[in-house]
C-alpha cells in the first residue's frame, strides 16, 4: 500500500521560516519520519512538495491508481483553491488534511479551508507529528 504525502507553497522553507510559527524541523527531517513511521506500518511512501497549484493538481491526479490515499498540506493554498479542493473531489481518493500550526487558532482567513470538506479529516496544531498521525489514522481506515 502506498501513500502520497504532498506539501504545497512554502513548506520547502520550514525549518527556517517562522520557526516560533511553524517549527524547526525542515521538510526533509519530516520526510524522514514519515518513511520511518510509514515503514513500521507496513506502508509505502512518495514524499513530495511544490510551489505551484497547478502542479499539486497534476500530482493529486496521477495519485489515482498509483496511491491509496493521500496526506495533504497545501499551506496557503487551503484557504484560497477551489480548484485543488475540486481535484480531491475528483480523484476520489481518501485525504487527510494536515497542518504544522493550528489554523482555527490564528488569522480568520486562516480558519476557512477548502480542503476540509473533501477530506477525510483534519490534522493541525502538532507540529511535524500531525504526519504521523495522519499515517496511523489511514492505517485504520485503509484496513476497515
Ligand atoms: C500551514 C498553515 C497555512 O495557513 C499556511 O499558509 C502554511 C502552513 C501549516 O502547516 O500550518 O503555509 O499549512
Amino acid at each position: 500500500t502506498s501513500i502520497l504525502i504532498l506539501n504545497g507553497p512554502n513548506l520547502n522553507l520550514i525549518g527556517t521560516r517562522q520557526p516560533d510559527v511553524y517549527g524547526k524541523t525542515t521538510l526533509a527531517d519530516i520526510e524522514t519520519m514519515c518513511r520511518d513511521k510509514a515503514k513500521s506500518l507496513g506502508f509505502g511512501i512518495a514524499f513530495d512538495q511544490s510551489n505551484h497549484e497547478g502542479a499539486l493538481i497534476d500530482l493529486i491526479h496521477a495519485a489515482k491508481g498509483k496511491h491509496a490515499a493521500i496526506i495533504l498540506n497545501a499551506g496557503a493554498y487551503t484557504h484560497t483553491s477551489i480548484a485543488l479542493m475540486d481535484a480531491i473531489a475528483s480523484v476520489e481518493l481518501p485525504v487527510v488534511e494536515v497542518h504544522l500550526s493550528n489554523i482555527h487558532a490564528r488569522e480568520e482567513f486562516r480558519h476557512r479551508s477548502y480542503i476540509a470538506p473533501v477530506a477525510l479529516g483534519q490534522i493541525c496544531g502538532f507540529g511535524a507529528t500531525g504526519y504521523l498521525m495522519a499515517l496511523d489514522a489511514l492505517r485504520d481506515h485503509l484496513k476497515a
